[in-house]
């Protein structure tokens, strides 16, 4: 059995979906890896480090033609879909609940598809959870990005020219991304708060040493049985406007990351909100990708609104390729080799990681969720 690991295609995605320690753990497990040509590369890896390591390096063409099975970060083209063979078995990040498109096509080649962002929270997959991982960075990075472009300090100083006060932080969202970013804050000497509509999530914010705002607002409906935020209404959302300003107008740095898997992100900071903030703030929007938390926020970018940086980059990850590709390599190759036993793959549906994961199977979609999202589909 084959496992072909594909370069990215993206450009500027620098991570790699498998790094060389890995490729030894998938060969004692009975199978063989192929590399593209100069996959590793932006996560300063060398074609020679994966040969050492017991891959081989081919180029594209022999990956997706030998291949049984093929390791992705982000998801396929449209182009590389059409050079895989019948019966392929990808693994990747799939952003299905937008990619309805993509979903059709994988399912027409007969693509045995798994998106690892479907990968359940449970405690048997953790070492799968590629978002967890990738959250992780990102909410490092927000920090680092934030302590970047503030025109001011970020620690507490007593020097002989006075005392600098330290730089006040309110994080929204404190899921993995919130957590992280909330201990990063604090380790660069920062004051920080935080907000989350799960209130049990309070002692956690806690423990990595920040404050727990709450606000007079109805949060017993916030969670889902996977511990996910749920959508709220828009009376709510412009209740939580009206409620944070007072909060988001008094610091330096705010730090967003409130995600509804499979929505837009709700927008939390207004434009009214950005006019009452001290110019030189930063705002981090880590749900650019979906709209962001933050009116005007723009994908990739960052945007300048009554003198506040609104950063709304979608690629933190891949500024820390070499970490997010270890983290995913472990991930993407536990998931696997959960399905392999005595050197035999087999997708065995009974398997809550593996059916829930999968998402086009024998010519279908097959994802309950995804399902409703194609027009067509009867599914079965
Ligand atoms: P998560 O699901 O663990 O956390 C999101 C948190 O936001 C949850 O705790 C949820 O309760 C909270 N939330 C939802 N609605 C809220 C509201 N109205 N007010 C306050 N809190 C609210 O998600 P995770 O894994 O931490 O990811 C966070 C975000 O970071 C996601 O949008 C994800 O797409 C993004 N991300 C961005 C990257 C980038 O490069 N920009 C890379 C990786 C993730």
């Amino acid at each position: 059995m084959l496992v072909g690991v594909l370069k990215e295609v993206l450009p500027g995605e620098k991570r790699v979906a498998l790094i060389p320690s890995t490729v030894s753990v998938l060969k004692k497990a009975g199978l063989e890896v192929a590399v593209e040509q100069g996959a590793g590369t932006g996560a300063f890896i060398s074609d020679e480090a994966y040969v050492q390591a017991g891959a081989r390096v081919v180029p594209a063409d022999e990956i997706f033609q030998s291949s049984e099975i093929l390791f992705k970060v982000r998801p396929p083209e449209a182009s590389e879909v059409d050079r895989m063979k019948e019966g392929t078995t990808l693994i990747c990040l799939m952003d299905a609940f937008f990619r309805a498109d993509l979903m059709q096509q994988l399912a027409e080649k007969k693509i045995s598809g798994f998106g690892l962002e479907f990968v359940p929270r449970i405690t048997r997959a953790q070492s799968m959870d590629v978002l967890s991982s990738m959250a992780a960075i990102a909410g490092y990075r927000a920090v680092i990005e934030a302590a970047e472009l503030l025109p001011k300090y970020f620690p507490m100083l007593m020097t002989s020219a006075g005392t600098i006060a330290p730089a006040k932080v309110f994080v929204i969202g404190a899921g993995v991304a919130g957590l992280m970013a909330i201990a990063t804050a604090k380790r660069l000497g920062g004051v920080v708060e935080a907000y989350d509509t799960r209130p049990a999530v309070k002692e956690q914010v806690e423990s990595v040493g920040a404050r727990f705002v709450e606000f007079d607002l109805e949060t017993a409906d916030a969670e889902d049985q996977g511990g996910y935020a749920k959508a709220q209404s828009d009376e709510f959302y412009k209740k939580q406007q009206e409620q944070m300003k007072a909060k988001v107008v008094a610091v330096d740095v705010v730090i967003t990351t409130a995600a509804i898997p499979g929505r837009k992100s709700p927008v939390l900071i207004s434009d009214d909100m950005l006019a009452g903030m001290k110019p030189g703030s930063v705002i981090i929007d880590l749900a650019a990708e979906r709209g962001g938390n933050t009116e005007g926020a723009v994908a990739g970018e960052i945007v300048e609104k009554h003198g506040v940086k609104i950063v709304g980059y979608t690629d933190y990850p891949s500024r820390s390729s070499v970490h997010a590709s270890q983290l995913f390599s472990k991930n993407i190759s536990t998931f696997l080799l959960n399905m392999v036993k005595e050197g035999v793959f087999a997708i065995d549906l009974e398997d809550e990681i593996v059916k829930g994961a999968l998402l086009t199977h024998q010519g279908h979609v097959v994802h309950e969720r995804i399902k409703p999202l194609l027009s067509g589909q009867k599914g079965d």
